[in-house]
């Protein structure tokens, strides 16, 4: 009985055939960039990276893609539901954090104090203390950390949305809020504010005359980008990242080579290697494809 496998039967070279045809459709993607571009339909790109090495070190090891992109920080795993690289913002959402129609127990939100300096909640994000007991400092020394939130109130908050009705229905009055900025948060803990709850409120700047239930609920931060030469690399066609070692930049040209600065023929590299050994051996490939081909 003789098998398809059988050395030099006219199925035995097809299936060589189709092997090669394949190495030669995989290679090209192995000489690209080490780094992921997305993560679910979120766009990955400088300052951020997914993979080690890759992006800005400043950002290194703050995301996370399961199935959804996650923004890491001291308090928890907050999900990116969009990041803006022309504003150079990235809106985050606390899943457990209280909104116009979900009462959540309070937690605090910290970040790093390196986050806190390059990727801070922006100035157009409020913080919304809520159910303030008469003795929060920020009804009394520091009142002046509260703001007028384009007229709107604390009745107001209490009255239209389902979440918050229950603060004004247990007391039949109306317990105090704060409209507040992420500095408060920053340097007192929700103990020390002594507010029960709170929620965040993003794109502040236009929604004077709109009510609570229109307004967006998360949090948006305000990243900002080092000066380190990425540009140059990205226009050479690499991906700007950094060495897991030194953490010095690092321009990242292919999976065998990375440069200093950009990715061009005969330009200064870390390991020298360089496209040829590839080229050689996807020469060699197409060749012997074809002879094969030419003996079916
Ligand atoms: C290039 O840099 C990336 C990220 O730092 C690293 O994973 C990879 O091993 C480097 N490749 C070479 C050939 O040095
Ligand atoms: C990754 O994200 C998940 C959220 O799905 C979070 O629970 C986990 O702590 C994150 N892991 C790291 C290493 O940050
Ligand atoms: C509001 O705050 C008071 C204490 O100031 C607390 O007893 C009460 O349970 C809070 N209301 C809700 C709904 O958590
Ligand atoms: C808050 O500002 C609005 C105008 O945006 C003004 O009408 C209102 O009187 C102010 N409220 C307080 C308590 O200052």
């Amino acid at each position: 009985m003789q098998s398809t496998l059988t050395p030099y039967t006219p199925f035995f070279k097809l299936r060589i055939l189709t092997l090669l045809l394949l190495q030669l459709q995989i290679l090209p993607t192995l000489s690209l960039s080490p780094c992921r571009t997305s993560c679910g339909n979120v766009a990955i790109k400088y300052p951020f990276g997914l993979d080690d090495g890759c992006g800005a070190p400043q950002f290194r090891h703050m995301f996370n893609c399961t199935t959804d992109l996650f923004f890491t920080t001291p308090s928890g795993a907050y999900k990116v539901q969009s990041i803006d690289y022309d504003k150079k913002t990235m809106v985050v959402y606390d899943p457990a954090m209280s909104t116009c129609s979900i009462l959540q127990p309070h937690h605090d939100f910290l970040m790093t104090d390196i986050q806190s300096v390059i990727i801070p909640p922006s100035p157009d994000t409020i913080f919304v203390l809520l159910n303030c007991s008469i003795d929060s400092p920020v009804l009394n020394h520091y009142k002046n950390l509260c703001f007028n939130f384009s007229g709107h109130s604390c009745d107001e908050l209490y009255g239209s949305c389902n979440a918050f009705r229950l603060f004004h229905l247990l007391t039949n009055s109306t317990p105090p809020c704060c409209f507040t900025g992420y500095d408060t948060v920053k340097y007192m803990s929700m103990n020390i504010l002594d507010c029960t709850h709170y929620t965040t409120v993003i794109n502040s700047d236009n929604l004077k005359g709109i009510g609570p239930l229109d307004w967006v609920y998360g949090i948006k931060l305000s990243f900002t980008v080092a000066e380190t030469g990425c540009e140059r690399c990205a226009d050479s066609g690499g991906t700007c990242g950094f060495d897991t070692e030194t953490v010095g930049f690092s321009c990242l040209c292919s999976t065998s080579m990375n440069a200093t600065r950009e990715c061009a023929a005969g330009s200064v590299t870390d390991e020298g290697h360089g496209h040829a050994p590839m080229l050689l051996f996807q020469a060699f490939v197409l060749i012997l494809g074809t002879f094969l081909c030419m003996n079916l």
